[in-house]
């Protein structure tokens, strides 16, 4: 069967992905960011998901004002990247993966999740600059990506207790996949930030060491924080953080961070990035059920990754 090993979360910033367009990764600002995900690359190069399901917000590319869906699936074959005023950005067309798509939406809308379904759509940056922070600039993204669009900019967004039970549903429908799949969600945006109005500018990083603590410990308390009470301590645009929460809707109750890197700023916005891992038993059941040789020991990777739960809290 498939199975969801992991969650991910990532910023979104535009101007990350301008500064790789630009070639300005290593300028002391970019680098200070960039720097902060070279330890996810070597991890997500050796964890190799089959399929990567990508929680993201388009910014009126695909949607515009006109047409806003709350969640939106890619059940396409693949997602052209879209011309968001400076021609489209220069990376890998995104392959989908229309099969598993197709389950999932299966699923999830008889499970009474209302998804709107994609066969056509492009991709902006929401999608694109978590996909460079985690697998770099490749020729080719190294495995198919499903995307969910979550509608975070016209009021109202979908509350934190449905995105979570969202990840839930989700979660069930990979696990009904018959094929062995290993699958990384992420969740994208965040943390706080606020662009417009006369809070422009607001950074509030004791909540967002907060939200990061309890994204991994306790993500039930999240899932009760409303849209008012998370605008107003993370700044109108932190309301993306439910976003995170359908990967964490996703995971096991209990899960091992193995990584976790905070940095502020990039552009206006304060960069939380973690690493959440399904607890090793669960990992062995899969292997198990997929008939490849299961010892008692955990497996090496998993273990190493366990470990290093301890030293990689990296917090700039
Ligand atoms: C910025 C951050 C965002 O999350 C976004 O969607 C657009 C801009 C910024 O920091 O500039
Ligand atoms: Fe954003």
């Amino acid at each position: 069967m498939a199975r969801i090993i992991a969650g991910v979360t990532s910023s979104h910033v535009p101007a990350i992905g301008a500064a790789i367009d630009n070639h300005r990764q290593a300028e002391p600002y970019w680098q200070r960011v960039f720097r902060g995900f070279e330890r996810s690359k070597e991890w997500i190069a050796k964890v190799k998901p089959d399929v990567c399901i990508v929680v993201y917000n388009d910014h009126a590319s695909a949607f515009s004002v006109e047409m806003i869906p709350t969640f939106a699936l890619g059940t396409a074959t693949e997602f052209p990247i879209a011309d968001e005023g400076w021609g489209p950005r220069p990376v890998p067309v995104v392959k989908g993966d229309p099969e598993l798509a197709s389950h999932i939406a299966q699923s999830v809308i008889l499970d009474e999740f209302d998804l709107t379904l994609c066969n056509k759509m492009e991709v902006d940056h929401g999608l694109t600059v978590p996909l460079n922070l985690m697998f770099g600039s490749p020729k080719e993204w190294p495995c198919p990506i499903i995307p969910l669009a979550v509608n975070v900019v016209q009021f109202p967004p979908p509350t934190g207790n449905r995105c979570f039970n969202l990840g839930k549903a989700i979660r069930k429908a990979v696990e009904s996949y018959p094929k062995d799949l290993k699958v990384v969600v992420f969740g994208t945006g965040g943390m706080s930030h606020q662009i417009s109005g006369q809070r422009a500018g607001l950074i509030n990083s004791k909540f967002d060491h907060a939200f990061l603590d309890n994204l991994t410990r306790n993500p039930k308390k999240l899932t009760k924080l409303s849209h008012l009470e998370l605008m107003r301590e993370a700044g109108a645009e932190g309301v993306e953080m439910v976003m995170w929460l359908i990967m964490r809707g996703a995971l096991d109750d209990k899960v091992d961070e193995v990584y976790r890197f905070y940095t502020v700023p990039a552009s206006n916005t304060a960069v939380g990035h973690i690493i959440l891992e399904n607890r090793i038993k669960g990992a062995k059941k899969a292997l198990a059920k997929s008939g490849k040789p299961a010892s008692k020991k955990p497996a090496p990777k998993l273990k190493r990754a366990a470990a290093r739960a301890k030293v990689d809290r990296i917090r700039s």
